[in-house]
């Protein structure tokens, strides 16, 4: 019975295994007098030199979870994306933007489970991810409470590692990161430091993923793409899932320098950001996916899709995920999806990408209608009548209204 008396509310904490969320368990439990769950979620992000988990329960969590996510994160989030063609104002693929919601998903998922009243994450109050998150989190459940040590208290890095040393916490301090990033399966951004000046070139350094097209290979290289239903399932003739297909892309494109991005992007808190991406097997899938779908769907589709699809990127990038319009949008592009099937063709070379073919066994692409050579199907006299009735509104015009 005393036990149960003193039983503390929990809070379920995404837990990166950094600086930032290490001293956030200790300050959550002084702070907030709460029991802090931490939870450590693989997107594809690279694994940490140590056991995150382990640490978690040395720094003072009592009890400590980690996800491997990847599959969900592939079929749930980046499909429904490369689908969508979905490019935040045209350029950025939105990997960390749709992770977030994930990431808010499971934390919910395992406060249900905890008897949790409230979640934690390690987000700045200038920044994207906070409203992905805190949104994600009350379209989930509203009930739950939402904390944000890093926007609540004013240490900074120093402050930071004094307070570690002070309360013991185990914490492995790096060489400080010259810029801030975030990576997972389809991308990996970087900001901050010299980045923060738009006219300045970005250094090497800023890259991880990708070679500069100076250093990637003399010769091109060839990839074939193989979607059934806009979803990539093989790489050259070989089937594979889509975890491995995107770690796959990443390689390829990456070792050719394809999927560098220097941007200057609208945050949704209504600043301007400059953002460095490095997404090879998004820009990769994206350019494949475009060019089948431009073999087998219509002109009005294609053309109706694209708003869509820029709508979709918004939603998305204003962590709107598990809202109705999402879902809507989803819906409509599924439906274009039907004989989104066939084979792509990439030649990568030196940071670029090409489409250099394609085919699909539903291809509305007619040779017989298209050709100049022999074999022509097209009707030649039915032009004339069409272009006849086509012109006719301006015919009109220029007669009665246009008269000088
Ligand atoms: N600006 C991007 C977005 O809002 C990426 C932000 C990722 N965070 C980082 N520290 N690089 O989706």
């Amino acid at each position: 019975m005393q036990a149960a008396e003193n039983k503390k509310d929990k809070v379920v904490l995404a837990y990166s295994g950094g600086l930032d969320t290490s001293v956030a368990i200790r300050w959550l439990q002084e702070n907030y007098d709460l029991d802090v769950v931490a939870v450590s979620i693989d997107v594809g992000q690279p694994p940490r030199d140590d056991d995150a988990i382990d640490r978690a329960k040395k720094i003072g969590a009592v009890s400590a979870y980690s996800i491997d996510a990847r599959e969900e994160f592939v079929e749930d989030y980046i499909f429904p994306s490369l689908k969508a063609n979905a490019l935040y104002q045209g350029v950025y693929p939105l990997s960390t933007a749709i992770a977030r919601p994930l990431i808010a998903k499971l934390l919910v998922d395992v406060a249900k489970k905890e008897g949790a009243k409230f979640i934690a994450h390690g987000c700045t109050a200038k920044g994207n991810d906070q409203v992905r998150f805190d949104v994600g989190i009350v379209s989930l459940d509203p009930s739950l409470g939402i904390i944000a040590p890093m926007r609540e208290w004013q240490m900074t890095r120093d402050d930071e590692i004094e307070y570690a040393k002070e309360k013991q916490i185990p914490i492995i301090v790096k060489k400080e990161n010259p810029f801030s990033t975030d990576e997972n399966l389809w991308g990996r951004s970087c900001e901050c430091g010299v980045l923060e000046d738009p006219w300045i070139e970005p250094p090497e350094a800023a890259y991880e993923w990708t070679s500069s097209a100076s250093d990637s290979p003399d010769e091109p290289e060839y990839v074939e793409v193989e979607f059934v239903n806009g979803v990539p399932v093989a790489l050259n003739g070989e089937l594979m899932d889509g975890v491995a297909l995107i770690m796959k892309m990443n390689e390829i494109a990456g070792r050719n320098g394809v999927g560098r991005i220097d941007h200057v992007e609208d945050r949704l808190v209504g600043l301007k950001s400059r953002e460095i991406y490095e997404c090879p097997a998004a820009i990769a899938l994206i350019k494949a996916h475009q060019s089948l779908e431009g073999l087998v769907l219509t002109r009005d589709v294609l053309a109706f899709k694209k708003s869509v699809e820029q709508r979709f990127a918004e939603v998305a990038y204003d962590g709107l995920w598990f809202g109705p319009l999402r879902e809507c949008l989803e819906a409509f592009i599924d439906q274009t999806q039907e004989y989104v099937s066939g084979v792509v063709r990439i030649k990568m070379h030196k940071g670029n990408a090409a489409v250099v073919g394609r085919r699909s066994p539903y291809s509305i692409y007619d040779e017989g209608l298209a050709t100049y050579a022999e074999g022509d199907d097209f009707d030649h006299n039915a032009a004339k009548g069409f272009i006849y009735c086509w012109g006719l509104p301006n015919k009109t015009v220029a007669k009665t209204q246009k008269k000088e």
